[in-house]
């Protein structure tokens, strides 16, 4: 066991001197969404194998999007196939398995477990490597990286100042990160602390806001570039019509999610 999994290394972390308030959870809580999170993947695996549901391959969608974003924002130099590429959280494929890059390196605590899986894995490429691996604690060189990738993995994560210090490790000067993770209103993000706190939401340890985005970025030293977000009204309607019970019960309370995705630079 590694000294971030035995929880000891990173509480009240600082980065670039500040430290991130709320951001730290106890272990015994992320191996609770970890479990939820395996339960999801096995559940999808077994639909993908009984041909319910087609291969993982709306990460290429996300891939293009993402560098159509970095050369909106005028990076577009990062997806021309040079860059040094790390992705937190990938999961069993990753955007980065589509990402053109010179290197490309996917980190996930789960890894063991997707690559023991020919389901989620079938659309691999050989030339990424995936590893083991926390974002709180990442097996990746000091200030090597072009680009991090962290897309749908900081609300899953035990310590979120842990994690945005580590991004900052392995970011050289200048480098990016592309950050992209659910969000709610001020009223959704109380409502949906104690959704977690209860486990009715398991899987989701943070909760996020727009400005608790922004912050975050900004209390790690980085500087915003492009900051994205979502339509609440969109995401509450998509809730109310949707066909389970479970999104008009979120719609009711107020807790559907939208989109925040945002590029910022190391200085
Ligand atoms: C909702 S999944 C998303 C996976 C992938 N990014 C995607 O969009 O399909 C969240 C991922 O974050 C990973 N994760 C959870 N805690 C983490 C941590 N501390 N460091 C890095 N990844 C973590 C989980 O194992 C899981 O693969």
């Amino acid at each position: 066991m590694s000294a971030t999994e035995a929880g000891q290394n990173t509480t009240g972390k600082k980065q670039s001197g500040r430290v991130l308030e709320g951001s730290n959870r106890p272990m015994s809580r992320w191996h609770t969404a970890q479990q939820y999170e395996r339960r999801y993947w096995e559940t999808l695996a077994a639909a993908i194998m009984e041909g319910r549901v087609k291969q993982l391959d709306w990460y290429q969608y996300r891939a293009r999007q993402l560098a159509e974003r970095l050369r909106a924002s005028g990076l577009g130099g990062l997806a021309e196939g040079q860059a040094r590429v790390v992705e937190v959280g990938a999961g069993p494929i990753g955007i980065i398995n589509y990402f053109p890059a010179q290197e490309r390196v996917a980190v996930d605590p789960l890894e063991e477990f997707y690559s023991s899986n020919a389901a989620l894995t079938a659309l691999r490429d050989d030339d990424v490597r995936f590893v083991k691996g926390t974002g709180e604690e990442l097996p990746c060189e000091t200030a090597r990286y072009d680009l991090v990738i962290l897309d749908n993995c900081i609300d899953h994560v035990r310590d979120v100042g842990g994690v945005m210090a580590e991004v900052m490790r392995v970011l050289r000067s200048g480098g990016v990160l592309h950050l992209r993770v659910n969000a709610r209103t001020a009223w959704g993000f109380w409502v949906h602390r104690v959704l977690s706190a209860l486990r009715i939401d398991a899987g989701h340890p943070h909760t996020f806001t727009p400005t608790r985005v922004e912050r975050t970025l900004r209390t790690s030293g980085l500087e915003v570039l492009s900051f994205e977000v979502g339509s609440f009204s969109d995401a509450w309607w998509r809730d109310v019509r949707g066909p389970e019970l479970k999104s008009r019960f979120k719609a009711l309370l107020g807790v559907s999610h939208f989109l925040v995705a945002a590029l910022a630079r190391k200085p």
